[in-house]
């Protein structure tokens, strides 16, 4: 069985990560995406908010499994057997940040942990989860940013707040 794991923050889930998961998911036989737990960051949404984001997105992919993890990368790929991580890459400004990521995943994980890249879709290669959360924040248009149920919880959040 091929399994990767596709770790993120996904706050929110956009259209660029699931295009990354459903082309990752036909290269993979299971597929996990992995929302990271970071107690650090201001999220918009709670873990169980974006794994139910993530677990409605991807209902129609049979191989995907979604879950959520703390702590560093590496540990989760271990104590899971998981020696594939895959990551989108947007444009070359990712390109530095995702080669440290890869590249101390490998040195940490004793080299059991390879990163994979996918190029993103052009037509998402502009978008990024806070980008969508600013174009929300100041009342902008964010339907072709992200699924309609997701695009609703973004407004309804800056409701309450
Ligand atoms: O969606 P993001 O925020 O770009 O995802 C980043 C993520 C979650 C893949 C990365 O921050 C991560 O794996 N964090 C877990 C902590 C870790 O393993 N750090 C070591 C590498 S610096």
């Amino acid at each position: 069985m091929k399994r990767a794991v596709y770790p993120g923050s996904f706050d929110p889930m956009t259209l660029g990560h699931l295009d990354i998961i459903k082309r990752a998911s036909e290269m993979f036989d299971i597929l996990i995406v992995a929302v990271l737990n970071n107690n650090q960051k201001n999220p918009l949404f709670s873990v169980d908010e974006r794994v139910k984001i993530l677990k409605r997105a991807t209902e129609g992919l049979p191989n995907v499994q979604v879950d959520s993890f703390s702590g560093l990368l590496c540990d989760y790929a271990y104590k899971n057997d998981l020696h594939v991580a895959v990551r989108g890459l947007r444009a070359v400004t990712d390109f530095e940040y995702e080669l440290q990521l890869a590249q101390t995943n490998r040195v940490l994980s004793g080299g059991k942990l390879d990163t994979i890249f996918l190029s993103t879709s052009l037509e998402y290669s502009y978008l990024s989860s806070s980008g969508v959360k600013e174009i929300a924040y100041f009342g902008g248009d964010i339907s072709k940013t992200v699924p309609d149920y997701v695009a609703d919880m973004i407004h309804e959040k800056y409701k309450q707040n």
